[in-house]
C-alpha cells in the first residue's frame, strides 16, 4: 500500500472553517499533521453579525485531538490579516482553502444592490484578498496549493441565485488564471464545486439529504489537491456524497460563416447554426493558445478562399452554364477531427462483415487480443466527415444538391497502420471538378493526420447527378484511375453473405444517410429498399484481399481503388474475384444472387503478398521522413512525363531536408539532363538552386498550407543559387507532388 498523505509542517489556512465544509477540511488537515489557521467571522448565513465562537470551537476540537490550530475572526475581505495570523503563529503559509461564504438568494429582479455587492465581496473579492496576501509567500518558497470554492449554481445556473452564480463562476475564472501564473512557482490552484449538508443548504435540502451528504465526503478531495505530490493544476471538480468528477470545456467544430471579400451577415450565421452548435467530434481546448490557434487557422482558410469579390457570383447556382469550376479547385475545407477508442474500429470491422466465427478475425474484434489492430479500410471513416458533415456543403458558392449526390469512386492509400484509438485530424481540399455530361464529378482529397504524422490519403469521387454540361473538362490528371482486371479467369474467389442488418450496423460508423435504413427515403431515391453503403462493400472487398493474399497482416496493405458500379442490398452475397499481378490484386465484386457487378475497375496494392517473398519497403520510406513519400511520387511522375518537364523547367534542384535542425536526407530533382531524374543525395552536376527546410515544413509547403514566399521570408525555407528558378517550384510541387 502506498504511504498515507501527510501534511506535517505544512501551514494551512481555511477560511470560513467555523462550520460546514470548512470545519471538515480543518479537522482533516490537522489530523494529518498540518498546522491550521481556522478562520471564521462567525456571522449568520446571510452575512449579518459576527462572533469568535465558531472558530474557537473548531480550534478546541483540533487541540483536543492533539492537533495544532489557531483561530482568526476577521472577514475574508481583510485578507492580509488572515495570512498574518498564519505567519505570526506558524511562520509560513503553504495551503489556502478559500471556503468562506454566505447566501442572499432572491429572484433576479428582487436582488438589491446590497445583496449583489455583499455576495461578490465575500466570495469573489474575499478569495482575491486572501489569495493575494498569501501569493508572494508561496512564490518565494516555491510551493503553494490554493483551492477556490465554486458551485453548481455558477456552472449551470440556478433559480434565485444570480448574484451567487456570478461570483461562483467568477472564482473559476480567477483560478484558471492563477493556475497559469502560479505554475512556474509550483503554486497550483484548483476549484471545487461541492455538495454537502450544511448551514447554507439546510433551507434547500431535506433533512435526510443533509445527513447523507456529509462534508467529510468532500474533504478528501481538498486534501489530495493540496498535497505536494498532486500535480493537478487548473482543474474544476464536482464533488459530493463520495463521488468526484472533473469538468472541462468542450467546443464544437463550429463553422466558418465569412467569405473572403464579402461582408459577414447574420443570415450566414443562421444558415450555419446547426453546424455551429453540433458537438459531434467536438474539441476540448485546454489553453487560450489552443483556442486562439483555431482562429488563426480560420483566417488562413478564409484567406486561401479563391472567390470572386462580386457577390452575385456567390449566389449564382453552381454547375449551371458558365459555372467556373476553376474557382473551387484547390479550395480547402474546414479541417475535421475524429476521436475514437478501440470501440469504433471493432464496430467498423463488424460493419464490414467480420465475425468471431473466423478465428483470425479476433484481432480486429477483441481489444484484448494479441496484435489487436484496425482494418486498413477503417481509414475512410475519419476522412468521411469532410464529405458528409457539412464538408462539401460548407464551400461557399458550390451549391450542391445533396439529394443528387452519389459516391462514385474511392481511393485510399495508407502510409502507416492506423492506431486503434486516438484523435485524428483530416484536411480536405477540392482536387478537381469534372464535367461528365450527365453529371459533375468532384474529386475531394483528404489527408488524415495523427498529430503531425500523415497516416493516410483518401480521394472521394462524388458524382452530382444532373450537374454536368457546364462546359468543364472531362478528365483530370488528379484522378486516381480505375484499372480493369486481366482478361483471364480469376486466380481466386471469396464469398461472404451480408446480413439483412448489415447497413444498419455499418451506419453506426458514421454514415447516417437514411438511404441505407429508411424504406421511404430509399424509395425517393428510386430504390425498392434501403441499399448497402458503397464503402461497406468496399470494406468487404478489401478484407477478402487482405485475408487471401496477406494473411490478414495489415502492415502489408498499401492502397485500394474502387468504382461503385451497382447498389447492393443488405442480405445479398458479395463475391470478390481476385487476380494477382505482382503486388497488385485486381478485384471485381459481384452480387452472387444476380451476377451484377457492384465494384468494378478495382484493385488493392499490397506492400508484399503472403504467397511470395517479402518485398522490401523502399529504403526512402524506411528513413521515416514524411517528405520521402512526396519525393517518391515526384520520381514516379518524372518517369512518366520527365522530358516535358525538362523542357519547361530546365534546372537542377537540390534539397536538404532537415529533422531536428540537422540535414536528414538530400534529394536531387534533375530537370535539366536527359529526360529528368530524381535521386537521393546531392546533385551530381551543379545544382541551380538548393533548398533547405524541415521535413514538416516541406509537407506544409506541398500540401499548400505554407506559401513558399512566406516560408522564405520567415527563414523556414533557405535558398541558395538561382532564386528566380525557385518560382518554378510551385508548379512542380503543386502538380507533381500529389501523394
Ligand atoms: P457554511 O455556512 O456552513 O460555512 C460557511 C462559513 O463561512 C460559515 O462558518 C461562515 O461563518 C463563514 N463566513 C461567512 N462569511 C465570512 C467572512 N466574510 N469571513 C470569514 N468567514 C465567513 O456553508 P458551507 O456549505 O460549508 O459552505 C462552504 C463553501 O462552500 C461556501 O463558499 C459555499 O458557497 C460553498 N458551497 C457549498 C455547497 C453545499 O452544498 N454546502 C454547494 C456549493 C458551494
Amino acid at each position: 500500500m502506498s504511504a498515507p498523505l501527510r501534511f506535517d509542517g505544512r501551514v494551512v489556512l481555511v477560511t470560513g472553517a467555523g462550520g460546514g465544509l470548512g470545519r471538515a477540511y480543518a479537522l482533516a488537515f490537522a489530523e494529518r499533521g498540518a498546522l491550521v489557521v481556522v478562520n471564521d467571522l462567525g456571522g449568520d448565513f446571510k452575512g449579518h453579525g459576527k462572533s469568535s465562537s465558531a472558530a474557537d470551537k473548531v480550534v478546541e476540537e483540533i487541540r483536543a485531538k492533539g492537533g495544532k490550530a489557531v483561530a482568526n475572526y476577521d472577514s475574508v475581505e481583510a485578507g492580509e490579516k488572515l495570512v498574518q495570523t498564519a505567519l505570526d503563529t506558524f511562520g509560513r503559509i503553504d495551503i489556502l482553502v478559500n471556503n468562506a461564504g454566505i447566501l442572499r438568494d432572491r429572484s433576479f429582479v428582487r436582488i438589491s444592490d446590497d445583496d449583489w455587492d455583499i455576495i461578490q465581496r465575500i466570495h469573489l473579492r474575499g478569495s482575491f484578498q486572501v489569495t493575494r496576501a498569501a501569493w508572494n509567500h508561496m512564490k518565494n518558497q516555491n510551493f503553494g496549493r490554493i483551492i477556490m470554492t465554486s458551485s453548481a449554481a455558477g456552472i449551470y445556473g440556478n433559480f434565485g441565485q444570480a448574484n451567487y452564480s456570478a461570483a461562483k463562476l467568477g472564482l473559476v475564472g480567477l483560478a484558471n488564471t492563477l493556475a497559469v501564473e502560479g505554475r512556474k512557482y509550483n503554486i497550483h490552484c484548483n476549484t471545487i464545486a461541492p455538495t454537502a449538508g450544511s448551514r447554507l443548504t439546510q433551507t434547500v435540502m431535506p433533512q435526510d439529504m443533509l445527513d447523507a451528504f456529509k462534508p467529510e465526503y468532500v474533504a478528501p478531495l481538498v486534501l489530495w489537491l493540496c498535497h505536494e505530490s498532486c500535480k493537478e493544476n487548473g482543474g474544476l471538480f464536482e464533488v459530493g456524497a463520495g463521488w468526484i468528477g472533473k469538468l472541462r470545456w468542450e467546443r464544437s467544430l463550429g463553422a466558418i460563416v465569412r467569405q473572403k471579400n464579402h461582408p459577414m451577415t447574420p443570415e450566414a450565421v443562421r444558415n450555419k447554426w446547426e453546424n455551429i452548435c453540433d458537438f459531434h467530434n467536438a474539441s476540448k481546448p485546454h489553453t487560450i493558445q489552443e483556442s486562439v490557434s483555431q482562429l488563426n487557422d480560420v483566417l488562413r482558410q478564409i484567406e486561401s478562399q479563391d472567390v470572386s469579390p462580386n457577390p452575385t457570383s456567390y449566389r449564382a447556382p453552381a454547375f449551371s452554364t458558365g459555372f467556373d469550376s476553376a474557382k473551387f479547385v484547390g479550395q480547402k475545407l474546414s479541417s475535421t477531427q475524429y476521436e475514437y477508442t478501440h470501440m469504433q474500429p471493432i464496430l467498423y470491422a463488424l460493419g464490414v462483415g467480420m465475425s468471431t466465427k473466423d478465428p483470425d478475425h479476433l484481432k480486429f474484434l477483441f481489444e484484448g487480443s494479441d496484435g489487436f489492430c484496425c482494418l486498413p479500410t477503417f481509414a475512410v471513416i475519419p476522412a468521411q466527415s469532410s464529405m458528409l458533415d457539412g464538408g462539401l456543403s460548407s464551400v461557399p458558392g458550390l451549391n450542391i444538391d445533396f439529394t443528387k449526390v452519389l459516391h462514385g469512386e474511392q481511393y485510399l492509400e495508407l502510409y502507416k497502420p492506423l492506431p486503434t484509438s486516438g484523435r485524428l485530424t483530416s484536411e480536405a481540399s477540392i482536387a478537381d471538378i469534372l464535367d461528365k455530361g450527365s453529371g459533375a464529378v468532384i474529386l475531394l482529397d483528404v489527408y488524415t493526420y495523427s498529430g503531425k504524422d500523415l497516416l493516410c490519403y483518401n480521394q472521394f469521387s462524388v458524382f452530382v447527378v444532373g450537374a454536368g454540361g457546364f462546359g468543364g473538362k472531362r478528365s483530370s490528371e488528379k484522378t486516381k484511375a480505375t484499372v480493369n482486371p486481366p482478361n483471364r479467369k480469376p486466380d481466386s474467389v471469396l464469398t461472404d453473405v451480408t446480413t439483412v442488418d448489415q447497413a444498419a450496423l455499418y451506419r453506426l460508423s458514421g454514415d447516417w444517410n437514411p438511404l441505407h435504413i429508411e424504406p421511404g427515403f430509399a424509395a425517393l431515391g428510386g430504390f425498392q429498399k434501403p441499399i448497402l453503403h458503397g464503402l461497406c462493400s468496399f470494406g468487404y472487398a478489401a478484407r477478402h484481399v487482405l485475408k487471401h493474399f496477406a494473411n490478414n497482416d495489415v502492415t502489408k496493405f498499401k492502397a485500394i481503388k474502387v468504382r461503385f458500379a451497382k447498389p447492393v442490398f443488405p442480405g445479398q452475397t458479395l463475391q470478390t474475384e481476385m487476380w494477382k499481378e505482382g503486388n497488385r490484386i485486381h478485384i471485381c465484386t459481384k452480387v452472387k444472387e444476380t451476377g451484377e457487378i457492384a465494384i468494378a475497375g478495382a484493385y488493392v496494392d499490397l506492400l508484399s503478398t503472403s504467397s511470395q517473398p517479402e518485398v522490401k519497403i523502399p529504403s526512402a520510406l524506411a528513413s521515416g521522413l514524411q517528405s520521402d513519400l512526396v519525393f517518391e511520387e515526384i520520381g514516379r511522375r518524372i518517369k512518366e512525363v520527365g522530358s516535358e518537364l525538362v523542357k519547361k523547367v530546365n534546372a537542377v534542384f537540390e534539397w536538404n531536408i532537415t529533422k531536428d535542425k540537422k540535414t536528414a536526407v538530400q534529394w536531387t530533382i534533375d530537370l535539366k539532363n536527359g529526360s529528368g531524374e530524381l535521386y537521393r543525395g546531392p546533385a551530381r552536376s551543379k545544382a541551380d538552386t538548393t533548398f533547405t527546410l524541415a521535413d514538416e515544413d516541406f509537407m506544409d509547403l506541398v500540401l499548400g498550407k505554407m506559401n513558399p514566399q512566406k516560408a522564405f521570408l520567415s527563414g523556414k525555407l533557405k535558398l541558395k543559387g538561382n532564386i528566380l528558378l525557385s518560382q518554378k517550384l510551385e508548379t512542380i510541387l503543386k502538380d507533381y507532388a500529389k501523394l
